[in-house]
């Protein structure tokens, strides 16, 4: 387990969170999560741990390629014990404990894959604006496969930028931008604020729902791939219209705004298929509908 514990525990900022429980993140460390609305890096496994699930998910992409891109590439966790495996971590799951309190569900866990094509883009976006959560409860979990460099197109953040709140995105539709549909913050972005979120395999970084968040094209030789695990309270709701669901990772969830999904026990058993396929039909029928599709990073 990663434990940080190098400064005295003190009545914290911002977060409703009893700072006495903190769990693994340092009192500064929260705080700097709280100001810079981003943390990194944090230790969640060994570069050989990550080596082994790269291995994994490079066998899902050959067995199963209709599940690594829309909306059931969001939902892995729900078909494969290693995607459930990895939402699960110890050291990320004390780390987001810091930031959200002892109960925790995953909502997402998105595989980001960008290949050293030196063209795919991610502009300037905020995530929250389209997931239809309410109460910023939440927060990303983006953890590392391969290594995420400035080279290879590892995230880039403002800081401070969490403060903006919602802000308006244009809808650009640009080639060669991740992004389902080009989004663009309307908002001038000084690109000598941003700050390289760069990771090495296994370590992970944390960002909050506003931040805002770009990534240039992958130059590297090796694909950059990346794990977004979304992580909320019992206390989030879905305000679109429809039945959501996450997987209760931590503590207990005494309120039910989810349909709590089922831990696969094996790989792309036909029921959890089936369950998967019933996810994604009720998220693309709603969320994509209303324009509300997950952002790539
Ligand atoms: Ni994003």
């Amino acid at each position: 387990m990663f434990v940080i514990a190098d400064a005295p525990l003190t009545r914290g900022p911002v977060t409703s969170y009893d700072p006495a429980m903190l769990r693994s993140l340092s009192s500064e460390r929260v705080a700097r999560y709280h100001r810079d609305g981003f943390l990194h890096p944090v230790l969640a496994m060994t570069a050989d741990d990550a080596a082994r699930q790269r291995t994994h998910l490079e066998a899902a992409q050959r067995s199963h390629p209709e599940l690594m891109r829309g909306v059931a590439a969001q939902k892995l966790h729900v078909v494969t014990t290693w995607m459930a495996d990895i939402i699960r971590t110890p050291a990320i799951l004390d780390a987001v404990e810091s930031l959200l309190g002892p109960n925790l569900l995953v909502w997402s866990s998105t595989l980001f894959v960008k290949k050293p094509d030196g063209k795919s883009f991610v502009s300037w976006h905020q995530d929250g604006n389209y997931w239809g959560l309410g109460n910023d409860e939440i927060t990303t979990a983006w953890l590392a496969i391969s290594p995420a460099t400035a080279e290879s197109g590892c995230m880039r953040m403002i800081p401070g930028s969490h403060k903006w709140g919602a802000t308006a995105h244009m809808e650009t539709f640009a080639d060669d931008n991740l992004l389902s549909r080009g989004q663009v913050m309307q908002r001038d972005i000084s690109e000598d604020a941003a700050v390289d979120l760069a990771l090495k395999p296994g370590e992970f970084s944390l960002h909050h729902v506003n931040v805002a968040h770009a990534s240039e094209p992958n130059r590297s030789t090796d694909s950059r791939i990346g794990i977004a695990i979304r992580y909320v309270t019992p206390a989030v709701k879905q305000n679109l219209e429809f039945r959501d669901s996450a997987t209760l990772v931590r503590g207990a969830d005494a309120i039910g705004n989810f349909e709590l999904e089922t831990r696969p026990d094996r790989d792309f058993h036909p029921d959890a298929m089936a369950n998967l396929a019933k996810i994604v039909a009720r998220r693309e029928a709603t969320m994509y509908r209303a324009g509300s599709g997950e952002i790539q990073n």
